[in-house]
């Protein structure tokens, strides 16, 4: 893996969006794996005024989603699916019959997860996935646990991931407690991993992503197994990797 230092948010979010424009410039039918949560917000800012410039063309990319709240319609503000249409879909020329995420509201909630394998394994995999990551380590919502899953899977939501969640509803009682997610099998299988890290609370996860063992307890640290991993962190992100390893510069390969 790759990691680049980035001074602060917006810096990481501006580095990141150049990589995905890299990906759309290079392929414009690409497969892109986008994520949601407060982390790629920025990123998704700059991606919109590229767009709206005129120097970015989405009319054929394909994009899937990584995770959905099970329970949530896609008109729930809460949603992904709002997340990403009012983030990102509703303001660039992507089709939206090309844009996926897991539906949280099917009846049969493994037989979506199976359907949306296919989605992803018929559109030819993910040529670059956008992660965050969470604060216990986790990458969608594969939360810590004893296994990897391999793929679309329903996940019962850790109190920490809740707690943290919580901010974006009323009361921490309205966060759903399940969720859909690409399993880490889906994950692994794009050809190129981006991860985004900003500020303190991701410190230690982080640090444990790329320099400690590889393990299902530490989710993230899976991708130390992939060839093509760039990690863009800002430098609160950065601060235990950095005081650990004694690394000052500004691109690090592990
Ligand atoms: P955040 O979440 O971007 O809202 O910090 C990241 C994640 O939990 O994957």
């Amino acid at each position: 893996m790759r990691i680049y230092a980035a001074k602060d948010y917006k810096d990481m979010s501006r580095k990141a969006a150049n990589l995905i424009s890299a990906q759309v410039i290079m392929k414009p039918d690409a497969v892109l794996g986008l994520a949601t949560g407060s982390t790629p917000v920025g990123a998704y800012e700059q991606l919109r005024e590229w767009h709206d410039k005129g120097d970015l063309d989405f009319s054929a990319i394909r994009s899937v989603n990584l995770d959905e709240y099970k329970g949530l319609s896609g008109e729930h503000d809460q949603s992904y699916r709002y997340f990403m249409n009012h983030n990102l879909f509703d303001h660039v020329n992507i089709k939206k019959e090309n844009t996926n995420v897991p539906s949280g509201l099917a009846q049969d909630a493994e037989a979506e997860c199976r359907r949306y394998d296919g989605v992803i394994r018929e559109l030819g995999g993910i040529d670059l996935q956008l992660l965050g990551i969470g604060g216990n380590g986790h990458i969608g919502f594969n939360e810590p646990c004893d296994v990897f899953e391999k793929g679309t899977h329903v996940v019962t939501l850790t109190e920490e991931t809740r707690r943290s969640n919580a901010r974006f509803f009323s009361s921490i009682d309205e966060v759903p407690t399940h969720a859909l997610t690409m399993g880490i099998g889906g994950i692994m299988s794009a050809k190129k991993v981006l991860l985004l890290a900003s500020g303190e609370a991701k410190a230690q996860a982080l640090y444990d992503s790329c320099f400690g063992p590889v393990t299902p307890g530490v989710p993230a640290s899976v991708l130390q197994l992939h060839n093509d991993v760039v990690i863009i962190a800002d430098e609160a992100a950065l601060a235990m990797i950095r005081q650990k390893t004694g690394w000052e510069g500004e691109v690090y390969d592990n």
